[in-house]
């Protein structure tokens, strides 16, 4: 069913606002969780459908999830069983990477599959590391692409050079390393989210975290109880909505703001945006502070601002001058061809940029509104509701039911903020 948003542009955003729960760390505790053995609670989890197809892979493989209420959910770990299905996670690259990590160390066979964009984006990048390990992968349709049917266990330990810096594949071979003979060290080149590694050892794993690379022991997690904090990358529509327009104060509470999270806080600040961090609570809060200007955006910051290009490069489209973001060629493989949706989108919009290579160039003016599509994109659909508050004329978003991906309350968020 594909639904359509309608906005008209807004004078300013004002309150305080609490975010989804982070979707990179939802999605890793439930995994964690059902490693465990007894039972863990979950305070928080993000309620977006991709974290809901986690939750069905894990309860396909035997792990008892209870939702006891809409904001805490309890989960029996222990061992995972052969499944009677298919795994099928929708649209969610982070749970077919994570759950391959998983499958490959299980003495079982088990089919992997997703939506038409998971089916187009590149497999291969978890697949060779994993052989390596010792799995055994058969891609039923394309080289390299879901879906794909693993025949696991009996993996041993690598190390394993990263070719693409991406915080999935490193995710995916930390866990499967949990369930490899030895140790299991991944390097990178650019540092990428750590949330992996974070939660390892804040749960007891056996990781050694070094500058460029991670080293996994095998084990499993003794329950716990956690709580999930908000998703920095959802937080970035507000604080950019914020800095776009005149008069705004906006406080997010309680984001999380780890490692290779908040790059864009980084580039938003060198733009002008007055942005400030309260370290006790972690609350964001953010004040207009007069028109933004263009910066440079360099290839190795990109990693630690992936999903926040295309809303920085609204920011962009309403700064003085020019903003350069260099070296974005793994947007072109994320929930769609982000580099082309963002032109085409918020360029539909009267955003004026133009893609050079792997390089994106914005060109600062004014937004006039217009009819868009997400391409069953959350991150494009709600870039774009952003950008339509600033427009001159209302701006019709349609597929815009792909927010429920990550953030399925933002429209309601968006009123309650708007003035
Ligand atoms: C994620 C890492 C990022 C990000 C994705 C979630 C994660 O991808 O784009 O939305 O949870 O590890 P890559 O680092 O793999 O590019």
């Amino acid at each position: 069913m594909t639904a359509e948003l309608e906005l008209n542009p807004s004078s300013l955003l004002t309150g305080d606002i609490n975010v989804p729960g982070d979707k990179s760390i939802s999605h890793r505790i439930l995994i964690l969780a059902s490693l465990a053995n007894g039972v863990s609670t979950i305070h928080d989890l993000n309620e977006g459908q991709d974290v809901k197809h986690t939750i069905d892979i894990l309860s396909s493989l035997g792990i008892q999830i209870t939702e006891n209420d809409s904001k805490t959910l309890t989960v029996r770990g222990g061992s995972l069983k052969e499944p009677n299905e298919n795994l099928y996670v929708g649209n969610s690259g982070t749970s077919i990477r994570l759950m391959s990590g998983i499958l490959a160390g299980m003495p079982f066979s088990t089919t992997l599959d997703g939506d038409g964009s998971i089916r187009k984006r590149p497999m291969g990048r978890i697949i060779e590391p994993l052989e390596k390990m010792g799995a055994v992968i058969e891609c039923l349709e394309n080289d390299g692409m879901a879906p794909f049917r693993i025949d696991g266990g009996d993996l041993k330990g690598i190390e394993y050079h990263m070719e693409v810096p991406s915080a999935q594949v490193k995710g995916c071979l930390m866990l499967a390393g949990l369930f490899a003979q030895g140790q299991t060290t991944i390097v990178e080149n650019v540092p990428t989210r750590a949330h992996t590694e974070e939660m390892f050892e804040e749960l007891g794993l056996e990781v050694e975290i070094n500058d460029n690379s991670v080293t996994v022991k095998p084990g499993r997690p003794d329950s716990f109880t956690y709580q999930v904090m908000g998703d920095p990358s959802q937080a970035a529509f507000w604080v950019v909505g914020a800095a776009i327009l005149e008069g705004s104060k906006v406080s997010i509470k309680n984001v999380y703001t780890g490692r290779e999270r908040t790059g864009f806080i980084d580039v938003l600040k060198r733009m002008g945006a007055d942005i400030t961090q309260d370290p006790l609570a972690n609350d964001l809060h953010v004040s207009f502070s007069g028109k933004l200007v263009g910066t440079v955006v360099e290839e190795k910051e990109i990693p630690g601002l992936i999903d926040e290009v295309p809303i920085l490069a609204v920011a962009a489209a309403c700064a003085e001058g020019e903003t350069h973001f260099k070296g974005l060629g793994e947007l072109r493989v994320k929930e769609s061809n982000r580099l082309e949706t963002i032109v085409s989108e918020i360029g539909s919009m009267g955003m004026n940029a133009e893609i050079s290579g792997d390089d994106l160039i914005v060109k600062g003016g004014k937004l006039t509104g217009g009819k868009v599509n997400s391409h069953g994109d959350h991150r494009i659909a709600m870039s774009c509701a952003v950008a339509a508050l600033v427009s001159a004329e209302p701006t019709v978003i349609s597929g815009w039911e792909a927010v429920s991906t990550s953030y399925p309350d933002f429209a309601a968020d968006l009123e309650r903020l708007r003035k």
